[in-house]
């Protein structure tokens, strides 16, 4: 019975059937009612998991895409490999420079059935490319997708999973972005999937295949499923991959950034070592947000451990972008070695209004516990009492500002800070 009911309650519409069940049927009628049944497709899809000697912290790199899009080439990958180190961003622990839509030419090669790197944006193949990232100590992405055809139109790897997953792994590919356009009519999903699982569904499957096919090359990928939100893929995620896309494309404004922030904060019990909602790349860099809401861009996509992917030209930067995606403390708590689940929201006092996203988040790290305000209306004083985050009670506590590595001083029951437009307050707190 206790199998079934957590079967039925991993999905959306488990609830309802749940509760109509335990009202209708004696426990020993549900015992057939547990067996699976599976047929077709979802009875022979592989059902290998994603390695675990990569992916156990959200990633932390760069991808060309914002930067760039289809205008991509050796030279700006490289380089973004080159700024890593010269800008101190490999120091602080960006290690992938992923590639995205556009590296290939229009058509596989007839005689080996593998895509082919463009030669005229990759002179060098991408394993020219993996060879120069590699020795400066860096890892290299690439980008494939689960249809016919990239969102481009470049050639895409559904059913050509294991001939392009040995590429890949030939060529020292470390990290597969892997999208979701040009999905054939009789792979998308029409109805609730069988089991009521959405891993059984056709796009969980298209994703699967490809888990099994890189997991046949002996090497370690870090798998990410760019699958934006569709088929309830934090439900399954990591049976599957190691960071899954929970909404469509990031943009450079206030409204993307809050959206995809207040999107997350409804599934964040997904998140945890080896799995992490992405909430897609960084836009710091490419204009459109003040620079309060680059901090909070920067600030939420690491309370929330989603993987963090620069995406502008790394010469654009400025010394203050530089200072807000360097924050060793963020940082810290985005890698955290010991703790893997992320800030959730919680009630900052009685009469907190309900906002979205929400403002107030908790959470733990190896140093202690944590608070992050994130001011979605204008300039105004936050306060919360100590009482009220999870783990604290009440009593004097010391608080740290993690922006500016200062401690703020010793308070009793409550803290208040002026929190700037759209920016983000993120707070260390130990017992006094
Ligand atoms: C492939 O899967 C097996 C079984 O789960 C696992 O032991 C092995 O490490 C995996 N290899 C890779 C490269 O993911
Ligand atoms: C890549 O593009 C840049 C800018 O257009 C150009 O300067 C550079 O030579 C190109 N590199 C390659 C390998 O095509
Ligand atoms: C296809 O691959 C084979 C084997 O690597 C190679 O010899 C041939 O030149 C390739 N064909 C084209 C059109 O690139
Ligand atoms: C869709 O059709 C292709 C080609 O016939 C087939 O290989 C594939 O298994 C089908 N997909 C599903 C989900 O049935
Ligand atoms: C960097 O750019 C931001 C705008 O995105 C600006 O607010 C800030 O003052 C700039 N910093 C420096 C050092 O120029
Ligand atoms: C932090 O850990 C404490 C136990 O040490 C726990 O009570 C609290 O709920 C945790 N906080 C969060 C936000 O998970
Ligand atoms: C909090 O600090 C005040 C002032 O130092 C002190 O009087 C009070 O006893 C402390 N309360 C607790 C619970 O330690």
């Amino acid at each position: 019975m206790a199998v079934f009911l957590l079967r039925l309650f991993s999905c959306v519409l488990g609830a309802l059937v749940v509760s109509a069940i335990v009202h209708a049927s004696a426990p020993s009628a549900t015992t057939t009612a547990a067996t699976s049944t599976l047929t077709g497709i979802a009875a022979t899809a592989p059902t290998i998991g994603p390695s675990q000697q990569v992916g156990r912290l959200p990633a932390l790199g760069w991808n060309s895409w914002n930067a760039y899009g289809c205008n991509i080439n050796e030279t700006k990958v490289v380089d973004a490999a080159n700024l890593f180190v010269s800008l101190g961003l490999a120091d602080a622990g960006y290690e992938y420079v992923n590639i995205d839509d556009c590296w290939s030419l229009q058509t596989r090669n007839a005689s080996t059935g593998r895509i082919v790197p463009d030669p005229s944006k990759f002179p060098n193949g991408i394993s020219g490319v993996a060879d120069q990232v590699h020795a400066l100590g860096l890892k290299l992405g690439i980008y494939s997708d689960a249809g016919t055809n990239t969102c481009s139109g470049f050639p895409g790897s559904l059913g050509n999973e294991a001939v392009d997953a040995e590429a890949f792994a030939e060529w020292g590919v470390d990290y597969l972005k892997y999208d979701n356009c040009n999905v054939p009519g009789n792979w998308t999903d029409t109805s609730t999937p069988p089991d009521n699982d959405w891993y059984n569904s056709n796009s969980a499957i298209r994703y699967r295949q490809m888990t099994a096919a890189l997991n046949q090359t002996g090497q370690p990928v870090h798998f990410n499923l760019c699958i934006w939100g569709n088929a309830n893929v934090w439900e399954w995620g990591a049976r599957v991959g190691h960071s899954w896309r929970m909404t469509g494309d990031v943009s450079a404004s206030w409204s993307s950034i809050s959206s995809i922030i207040a999107a997350n904060a409804q599934h964040l019990d997904a998140v945890d070592f080896f799995s992490h909602n992405d909430m897609d790349m960084m836009e710091i860099g490419n204009g459109g947000l003040t620079l309060q809401e680059q901090r909070t861009h920067f600030a939420a996509w690491a309370f929330l451990k989603s993987p963090i992917l620069l995406g502008t030209d790394l010469n654009n930067l400025n010394a203050t972008q530089l200072d807000i995606i360097t924050n060793a403390e963020l940082l810290a708590f985005h890698q955290d070695p010991d703790v893997g689940t992320p800030a959730t929201p919680f009630t900052a006092t009685a009469s907190a209004p309900t906002t979205s996203p929400p403002e107030f988040y908790a959470g733990n790290s190896s140093k202690g516990t944590h608070v992050f305000i994130i001011n979605t209306g204008t300039m105004a004083a936050k306060t919360f009492e100590f009482a009220n985050v999870p783990g604290l009670g009440s009593g004097n506590f010391t608080v740290h500002d993690m922006w500016a590595g200062e401690d703020l001083g010793t308070f009793a029951d409550s803290f208040s800070i002026t929190v700037n437009t759209h920016d983000t307050a993120a707070l260390l707190i130990d017992r006094a």
